[in-house]
């Protein structure tokens, strides 16, 4: 009989306790695939003592996360604590410097020391496999790095995000307000105590900078990524999106263009024909654009137990079966420098909405603001007329550039008539 491969797992929350499950009741199609067994020995965790609901006979327990990583009868380190720093840092690379095989889920970790990882597990000769890290069940990451090898990858887009999806989703479907269906969402489990990370969109930046890097071979460049999260949606925009015929969705996108990678997290109004508009709820989804494959969608759950810990679990069987594929596609040294082109040569089309008084010469005001920017007007929706009063004007543009349009927006704010920050939205064909 082969020898087993002998698991720890660090972290038993809401992943660790989803592949426990997954590697019991799947033992034995999974010992079948990797002509050996899968075995946990050994697991740690903060709180010994903390009702788990999974059976942990048999299993040695390590207080220590990182006495687990340097455990001499451990042959593969599961990371599933979280954080970029910390422990969950020291226990991958108290791995890898063993020269010990690592899997993880942890976005920010790989999001923030990505490179330094893989190079560390190149020169230990590991494998470093992180497919839970983005978008949770879907195999993103082992589709962009082996199934589209073959491929030069013109963009990467997707709804990476479930919290956000669900939030935007709902406010579409019910009219309410952003921080009423947040709060709705914490109460029901899919929204943390803490948002931010979710609503604010770095945790969406956290998956596409990985995305970028494995789609495009450069080095990990999260610090360059555009990012604005989803807090100033309102209800009014959703319900103006629908009537311009576009659905609000906060996407992570990367696009090779000239001179560089552009990588940037945002609300989007997308065409309520898109295959992206249609993804809601908690769902995520992620459309690649190579130049022989063409056009690829692949939706599933995002996060979760159970799908989370199919991706990890995906990992481990590739480790089992000798597989090895550098982490980020090729090995470190060829990864060319990030190149991330600013937002401020960002081209495209704009949805403005300026709540505005209504008396004669506002619009001409706003609309010698975007002539003076050479910014041209596709659209404008001012509905009812309430003299003096308060009254929503909406604008969307043609093609421009964003440093254009933030010149101005900096005017039309100035406006003494534009009562509220004007709200921007930026317009993806996709
Ligand atoms: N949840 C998802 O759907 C999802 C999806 C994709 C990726 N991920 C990633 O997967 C990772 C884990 O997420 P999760 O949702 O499973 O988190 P979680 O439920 O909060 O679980 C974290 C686990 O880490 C343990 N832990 C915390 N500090 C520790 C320490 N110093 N030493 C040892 N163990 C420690 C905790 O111990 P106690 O149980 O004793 O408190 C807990 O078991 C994160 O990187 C996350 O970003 C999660």
């Amino acid at each position: 009989v082969t020898s087993p491969l002998r698991i720890g797992v660090a972290g038993l929350g809401t992943v660790g306790g989803g592949l426990l499950r997954l590697l019991r009741q799947n033992e034995e199609s999974l010992a079948a695939r990797c002509g050996r067994p899968l075995q946990v020995v050994a697991v740690s965790a903060r709180d010994r003592s903390k009702a788990r609901g999974l059976d942990l006979s048999g299993l040695r327990w390590i207080d220590d996360a990182r006495a687990l990583a340097a455990d001499p009868e451990v042959d593969l380190v599961v990371e599933l604590i979280g954080g970029s720093e910390g422990v969950a840092r020291e226990v991958v690379e108290t791995a890898l410097r063993r020269g010990v095989p690592v899997v993880t889920a942890n976005k920010a970790l790989v999001a923030h020391h990505g490179p330094a990882l893989a190079r560390m597990a190149e020169e230990a000769g590991a494998a470093l496999a992180f497919e839970a890290a983005v978008a949770g069940g879907i195999p993103i990451i082992k589709t962009l790095r082996e199934g589209l090898a073959g491929n030069s990858v013109k963009r990467v887009a997707g709804i990476l995000n479930g919290t956000c999806n669900y939030i935007l989703s709902t406010m579409r479907q019910t009219g309410r307000e952003f921080a009423d269906v947040l709060g709705e969402a914490q109460r029901l489990g899919y929204a943390e105590a803490d948002p931010a990370f979710d609503v604010d969109g770095v945790d969406a930046a956290h998956k596409l900078a990985l995305l970028a890097a494995i789609a495009f071979g450069r080095q990990v460049d999260f610090a360059a990524v555009h990012v604005e999260g989803i807090r100033a949606i309102s209800a009014t925009d959703i319900a103006y999106a629908e009537e311009l015929g576009y659905r609000i969705k906060l996407l992570g996108i990367a696009e090779r263009q000239e001179g560089g990678i552009s990588q940037r997290v945002h609300p989007c109004m997308i065409p309520a024909a898109a295959p992206l508009a249609h993804v809601d709820g908690v769902f995520n989804a992620v459309e690649v654009e190579g130049d022989f494959v063409g056009r690829l969608t692949l939706e599933g759950r995002g996060a979760g137990a159970e799908p989370t810990a199919s991706a990890v679990a995906a990992d481990i069987v590739d480790i089992a079966r000798d597989l090895r594929v550098p982490p980020f596609g090729l090995p470190v040294a060829g990864l060319a420098p990030a190149a991330t082109r600013p937002m401020d040569s960002h081209v495209g089309c704009y949805y403005l909405r300026l709540m505005v008084v209504d008396r004669p010469g506002v619009i001409a005001d706003v609309a010698a603001a975007l002539r003076d920017q050479d910014i041209s007007l596709e659209a404008m929706i001012q509905r009812g007329r309430d003299p003096g009063e308060a009254v929503p004007v909406v604008l969307t543009t043609h093609e421009t550039r964003e440093a254009q349009m933030r010149r101005a927006l900096a005017r039309i704010g100035e406006l003494e008539s534009c009562l509220e920050p004007p709200q921007v939205i930026r317009i993806e064909t996709l």
